[in-house]
């Protein structure tokens, strides 16, 4: 089977080695990919964003699946799109993907099937916004209701930061992600990711992860992209996940059912552990990363049987396995990221780091000149570690982050430091 993986990240490189590593007899092409992917796969580069231009590929290369790792694709229709020229995919069809692409549509679905989430508002216009913004506590949450590359969540402390942001939603800062905006609570709690695979008819639970989306040590300072992960998360016991399916998933897959457009391939919960019990915060329709390369390294069942299974509808004959230990990712990035940040610093230590046991270097932003890999983006590496527990594998990875360097190599060294704080107090 020939197969084409979308992306270029840290994500798409986990998802192509468990491709890979498949007992599937399979060959991989990947648009448009990294120096770390090229490994497992034949790069190609064209415009992911372009469906006319992903259709080409796969005619020319005869790809009869197509693995969609970030967002922008899944919400552009190219899923449809494909389905429509008998290519499996997987991931949703636009439809569904509007549970990522739009922020209002998610929030309606919560309110008509009761799942628990922040109580909002939304709007289309300043004047009525700004008004609603008067009579409210704060802080409070500004969102813009499309995609904006993960600035689109403001958390505003007072009346005055509040009308800045709706001020500059609605001046066009995110252009037509910003043309509605919903208003919400500030929910108080520990936040955590569910992850759920799904079929047309079925779905099967995967697991938790916790991402650390602040650049600073403790989770201070500006959001980034995630500057680590680790999973699952222990917080996310037995019975929160069993709340979370009964209350918060099987509702969303229903009234995407109702729609007409059932949710298939992974459904990412960002949730909120409140005293009230979890709250939805959003959804991703995809893997998030790095939560991906801290869920891929512990799946012992065959990555690409799931993925063809959610495609054809048989996911009900697939068992889940996984390794029991946990897993721990920390992102190197460039100095300055997540605002400006310079390129092209050569890269050193990355195949010793790789070969000591249990870690995994997933590229990110690099690129190769000349044989030499450089930096080539915000989030550079991703550095994995398999652990007994979250600080053992806090530990190696961070023992393996401490081999590679280049000039300017930024990282936080407490990713996992609430679990490893439970873990100290058990
Ligand atoms: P989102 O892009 O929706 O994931 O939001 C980005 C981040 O903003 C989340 O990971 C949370 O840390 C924070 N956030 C979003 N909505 C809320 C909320 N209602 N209450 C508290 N924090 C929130
Ligand atoms: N790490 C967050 C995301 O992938 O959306």
């Amino acid at each position: 089977m020939n197969i084409l993986l979308l992306g270029s990240g840290g994500r798409e490189h986990s998802l192509v080695k468990s491709l890979y590593e498949s007992s599937k007899n399979k060959k991989i092409f990947c648009a448009p990919g990294n120096p770390g992917i090229e490994e497992f796969a034949k790069l190609i580069n064209i415009n992911i964003n372009n469906n006319d231009e992903v259709l080409e590929l796969c005619i020319a290369e005869k790809i009869e699946l197509v693995v969609i790792g970030p967002e922008i694709p899944l919400v552009n229709g190219l899923a449809d799109f494909l389905l429509e020229n008998n290519i499996l995919v997987f991931g949703p069809r636009k439809k569904a993907a509007q549970l990522e692409g739009s922020k209002k549509f998610t929030k309606e679905i919560c309110k008509k099937y009761n799942i628990p989430t922040a109580k909002f508002k939304t709007f289309d216009d300043e004047t009525t916004a700004l008004e609603y913004l008067k009579e409210q506590l704060f802080p409070i949450v500004i969102k813009a209701d499309g995609l904006a590359a993960g600035k689109g969540v403001i958390i505003a402390e007072s009346y005055k930061e509040a009308e800045k942001a709706v001020k500059e939603i609605f001046s066009g800062l995110f252009k037509d992600a910003g043309k509605e905006i919903v208003i919400e609570e500030f929910l108080i709690g520990e936040e955590v990711s569910y992850f759920i695979i799904a079929d047309e008819d079925d779905f099967i639970e995967l697991t938790s992860a916790q991402d650390h989306k602040r650049i600073g040590v403790g989770d201070t300072g500006p959001n980034t992209g995630g500057m680590g992960a680790y999973s699952p998360a222990p917080l996310m016991n037995n019975e929160l996940k069993e709340i979370t399916v009964n209350k918060i998933i099987k509702p969303t897959l229903k009234a995407m059912k109702d729609l007409g457009c059932p949710y298939t391939g992974i459904l990412y919960a960002g949730l909120m552990i409140t005293k009230e019990g979890p709250k939805l915060i959003e959804y991703n329709v995809r893997f998030g990363d790095p939560e991906c390369q801290v869920i891929l390294p512990r799946l012992k069942s065959d990555l690409l049987s799931l993925v063809i299974s959610s495609c054809k509808n048989s996911l009900k004959e697939e068992i889940i396995e996984w390794d029991d230990r946990f897993a721990l990712t920390i992102v190197m990035a460039s100095k300055g990221y997540p605002n400006d940040y310079k390129t092209g610093y050569e890269i050193n230590g990355i195949k010793k780091a790789s070969n000591q046991k249990d870690i995994y270097i997933y590229h990110a932003g690099t690129k190769k000149v000349n044989d030499i890999t450089q930096t080539n983006g915000g989030r550079v590496l991703n550095i994995t570690s398999l652990g007994k527990t979250v600080k053992e594998a806090n530990k190696s990875a961070l023992s393996a982050v401490n081999m590679i360097n280049w000039d300017g190599s930024y990282y936080r060294n407490d990713i996992g430091w609430r679990a490893i704080k439970r873990e100290e107090n058990e």
